[in-house]
């Protein structure tokens, strides 16, 4: 099956991760895909593997004129531009609200939060101008749904991502414009590594062990992979989502559809002492 043959694609942060995950996604699906990133050697080298479909260009998405630029080299390059995946992010400032600067805060939105704007402004500028339909997909995270995954810089980000692709949606009505949040849970990559410090020498090891204990956390039974946002990439870059748009959609293994804290068992327990009169 060939879910995306013909359509062009830019993908950021697609150095690593989710963003490799899916730029090697599309590519088996059929598209042309433009990798930007800030990591030369990592993209470069994915762009190699992945042959004519694929070109690396280097592209620090804090920067709206950078962004701008890879919208213009994809179409140079390609001809056109069909599917925008704003994915580029990483923690940045980690401090709690108590301890979190002007220029900290700042420093997060600028990756989790401005970098998304220009890539939703020039993407749909681009599908307007070629007077066709366009997928545009950010990952937020399901940091914008729950305090304690994240810093608060970085979930604040996330949640106005919320607002962001709903307003987009909005904005681009009758057009065939689609905007759509993937909310990953915890996914074992590169940004998991780089929050606590681990070389990339231990990666795989590190990350194995993550998976190991936040396992059975989720519903699924096991930690997220790459893969699986991905997956839900090329769902909503494809034709076969063409009627979903302004949705923030939980791939997280089940992990935010059930309560994590003891509060029904606590009710319970105490229902069960009353009545037993214990
Ligand atoms: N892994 C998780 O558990 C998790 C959970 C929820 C959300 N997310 C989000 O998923 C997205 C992808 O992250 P990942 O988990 O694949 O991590 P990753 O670190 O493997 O990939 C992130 C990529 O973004 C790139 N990047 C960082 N700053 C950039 C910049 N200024 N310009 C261009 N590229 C830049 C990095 O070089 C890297 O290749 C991020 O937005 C992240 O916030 C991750």
């Amino acid at each position: 099956m060939s879910l995306l043959h013909g359509k062009v694609a830019v993908i950021t942060g697609a150095a690593s991760g989710m963003g490799l995950a899916s730029a090697e996604a599309f590519v088996e699906h059929g598209a042309k895909v433009v990798l930007a990133d800030i990591q030369d050697e990592r993209g470069a080298a994915a762009a190699a593997h992945l042959g004519d479909s694929a070109l690396f260009v280097r592209t620090d998405v804090t920067s709206a004129a950078q962004v701008e630029s890879v919208v213009s080299v994809a179409v140079d390059t390609f001809g056109r531009l069909d599917v925008m995946f704003s994915n580029a992010g990483a923690a940045v400032d980690l401090s709690p609200i108590d301890d979190l600067t002007p220029a900290g805060l700042d420093r997060t939105l600028a990756l989790n939060l401005q970098a998304h704007v220009a890539a939703h402004k020039y993407a749909a500028r681009q599908f307007r101008a070629q007077g066709s339909p366009g997928s545009i997909i950010t990952t937020a995270s399901v940091a914008a749904l729950q305090a304690g995954w994240n810093g608060a810089a970085y979930s604040m980000a996330k949640a106005a991502w919320l607002a962001l692709v709903r307003q987009t949606a909005m904005e681009n009505q009758g057009t065939g414009i689609r905007s759509n949040a993937i909310l990953p849970g915890a996914v074992l990559t590169s940004i998991i590594t780089d929050m606590f410090g681990v070389g990339r020498d231990r990666e795989d090891e590190f990350l194995t062990g993550i998976g190991d204990r936040i396992g059975g956390e989720t519903l699924i039974g096991r930690a997220g992979q790459a893969r699986d946002i991905a997956n839900a990439a090329l769902f909503l870059a494809s034709d076969l989502s063409a009627w979903i748009t302004g949705v923030a959609l939980p791939v997280d293994g089940g992990a935010t559809a059930v309560t994590k804290d003891a509060t029904v068992s606590l009710i319970t327990e105490f229902a069960t002492e009353f009545h037993t009169g214990s």
